[in-house]
């Protein structure tokens, strides 16, 4: 099942997903959330640590599982999603190293890696709560469009696309890394509840063709259509193109 929270900003939509994490973590003993970087996630992170702030939410029971790093980029280089995560999330929150889990994209065996990391989402046993932003040609974590997709995390080549849309966080377009860790589809899907976070009016194109167009692998987000509780935030421009869906 699919659900809409639309709102004329995103500033809006980002505080109605803050909310949602918020009480993901609030209401269970040992809550387990997938987490996206990205420039959507941005306000919805600083929004969650002023809402953790002023209502004293309490993150240390919870375990963090990030979809997705840049193969090849030191853990602490400034534009890796560890560092990402450090600034806008697990610095401010104060969570500990052991909560919170990235893909090493500095591994010297990245297959090594994707089954470490495996294993501790199978240890982990499910993700409550798994974060998604989507990418302009449909790719949800790194699960680029592609005539199959794998199920749990793998190494993965980047589309041209997607390289030159965050080119904008890196000194020079060359600089930006070519593969990338990601969790795999099947993954994506186990978890037990879905929010998928899209913002502004280039989005609207893409949004419109996972949520409403056929269910295929040129677009991964499509396959979200296949599971049984999907939230979508997204602010008026991205949802443009949801037409019938929104009546
Ligand atoms: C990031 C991720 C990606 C982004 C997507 C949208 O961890 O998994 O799928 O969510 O590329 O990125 P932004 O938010 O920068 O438009």
């Amino acid at each position: 099942m699919m659900k809409l929270h639309i709102y004329d900003t995103r500033e809006a939509a980002s505080e109605a997903a803050a909310a949602l994490i918020a009480e993901t973590v609030q209401a269970l003993p040992a809550p387990v959330l997938g987490l996206a970087t990205g420039g959507t996630f941005v306000g919805v992170y600083a929004e969650l640590v002023r809402l953790a702030r002023t209502s004293g939410i309490d993150f240390s029971r919870a375990t963090t599982f990030n979809l997705d790093e840049y193969a090849g980029l030191p853990r602490l280089h400034p534009q890796s999603y560890y560092s990402y995560m450090v600034t806008h999330l697990f610095g401010p929150l104060g969570l500990r190293p052991e909560q919170c889990h990235l893909p090493d994209g500095s591994a010297p065996d990245p297959a090594d890696e994707c089954a470490r990391y495996d294993a501790l989402l199978a240890q982990a046993g499910r993700i409550d709560l798994q974060l998604l932003g989507i990418g302009h040609n449909g790719h949800i974590g790194f699960n680029e469009p592609d005539h199959a997709l794998r199920s749990g995390t793998h190494v993965v080549e980047l589309k041209p696309e997607t390289r030159e849309a965050n080119a904008r966080f890196f000194a020079s377009p060359e600089e930006v890394p070519t593969q990338a860790l990601t969790m795999g589809i099947g993954s994506i899907l186990q978890a037990r509840a879905i929010a998928l976070v899209a913002f502004g009016a280039d989005k609207a194109d893409i949004l419109a063709r996972a949520l409403a167009g056929p269910i295929t692998t040129d677009c991964p987000a499509s396959l979200l259509q296949t599971h049984g509780d999907v939230r979508v935030f997204a602010d008026a421009a991205a949802a443009a193109g949801l037409g019938a869906l929104t009546r």
